[in-house]
């Protein structure tokens, strides 16, 4: 016979406890807000998803000011600038300089296990390892969902309000009627090889190389441990590529006539990495949001992916506190629209940034040329550089 489900109570319901749901569950908690985060995996397994490093200096405030700063500021590395790389020459960007910016080089990783480590000091509410499997009646005023745990033992949360902060294969956005949606997305016919790998850092700044062969971004972790990736066939496998070879291909990529040459070391982690523009509308039916990845991906180049998931964040914690603190939903009814603003500006930086940067196996020799124009009208105007700094290090909130 089915177990009859254990109840839990609750204000705020969040399925998905990566970045997104454990930076909202500890604002809600630091606003006196109860919560309840529920994560499908371990939290080894996401501590060791290796993803994108760059924060926007919004991002890093909104660590500092809740409490989070210990390792993102003593750990971090404040970035000034990144290099354009294309016909085998360099041309920097000083964001200092063009918008009196910066950002922060700190692992997506590292976020988490320090959210983690915040919510267990705080005595926060999150249980690991739970794959929910229902999410019922978003569209009263008493939402539920229910779960199981890793021992079996089924649960169902009544909330007044639940988050979708599931990530990119989100249950939880399944949840909306088809009738109330639209799905906006593109695919792309690349993905990216990454690595992480013991060598000493090759430039002082990341690199975004075009190249003819494709992409290539050198990124960097530590003084140690280097971040790169390659465009690659999204069907490669990792098995097939040596160190050397891997080497080979990152090489050709970034060279030139300055004689620029990679560091190199041995390679601990490779993966494939997917690539995707999708974005859903609305972000909310009833009493069901969406926050993070769930709602919306980006391919990575240009980093929006974690930035835009806190943005969403930032946004959906001050309607939930006002709604809390004076009963009023203007603000959570305003949620989707205002959240779209930001992402569709990512979604057009990210989506640009990919398209100027790549070669697409059998690309039309006037839409490469055409890539270079790109690159050089941007490169060589300050106006140009401006734009993309801007974007870059994040917009200003709207
Ligand atoms: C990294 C990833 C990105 O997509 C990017 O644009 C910059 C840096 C990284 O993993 O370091």
């Amino acid at each position: 016979m089915a177990q009859e489900p254990r109840i839990l109570r609750t204000k705020v319901g969040i399925i998905g406890g990566g970045p997104a749901g454990l930076m909202l569950s500890h604002l809600l908690s630091g606003a006196g807000i109860e919560n309840i985060v529920v994560e499908k995996n371990d939290h080894e397994t996401i501590r060791n998803t290796h993803r994108a490093g760059i924060l926007e200096a919004q991002a890093v405030r909104m660590l500092a000011d809740s409490g989070i700063e210990g390792r993102v500021l003593s750990h971090g590395d404040e970035h000034s600038g990144i290099d354009l790389r294309f016909n085998g020459e360099s041309h920097p960007l000083d964001f200092r300089e063009l918008v009196d910016a910066t950002v922060t080089l700190y692992a997506q990783n590292e976020i988490f296990v320090d959210l983690a480590a915040a919510r267990a000091r705080d005595g926060g509410d999150v249980r690991y390892s739970c794959e929910v499997t229902e999410i019922l009646d978003v569209e009263s005023n008493n939402p539920k969902f229910r779960f199981t745990d890793a021992n079996g033992a089924v649960y169902e949360v009544h909330a007044d309000i639940l988050v979708g902060a599931d990530g990119s294969r989100s249950f939880a956005r399944r949840q909306m009627p088809q009738s109330t949606r639209q799905d906006f997305k593109v695919s792309y016919p690349f993905a990216w090889f990454g690595i992480l790998t013991e060598a000493p850092k090759s430039a002082p700044e990341l690199i975004y190389a075009n190249s003819p062969h494709g992409f290539a971004l050198i990124s960097q972790r530590s003084d140690s441990v280097q971040r790169m990736y390659f465009q690659c066939d999204p069907n490669e496998n990792v098995e097939d590529w040596s160190d050397d070879r891997i080497f080979d291909e990152l090489q050709r990529r970034v060279a030139g006539p300055d004689g620029f040459e990679l560091k190199t070391g041995p390679i601990f982690d490779k993966t494939v990495l997917g690539f995707r523009s999708f974005v859903r509308e609305p972000l909310s039916h009833g009493r069901l949001f969406l926050i993070g990845d769930a709602g919306h991906t980006v391919p990575p180049t240009g980093a929006k992916g974690l930035n835009l998931a806190f943005a969403d964040v930032k946004v959906l914690f001050e309607a939930l506190d006002s709604y809390y603190s004076t009963g009023d939903d203007t603000l959570l009814g305003g949620y989707s629209q205002q959240a779209l603003k930001r992402i569709w500006k990512a979604q057009n930086f990210s989506y640009w940034m990919t398209s100027m940067l790549h070669t697409p196996v059998g690309t039309d020799p006037f839409m490469m040329r055409r890539a270079l124009g790109e690159l050089d009208s941007v490169t060589s105007s300050t106006y140009g550089q401006q734009y993309l700094a801007e974007a870059y290090t994040g917009w200003p909130n709207s």
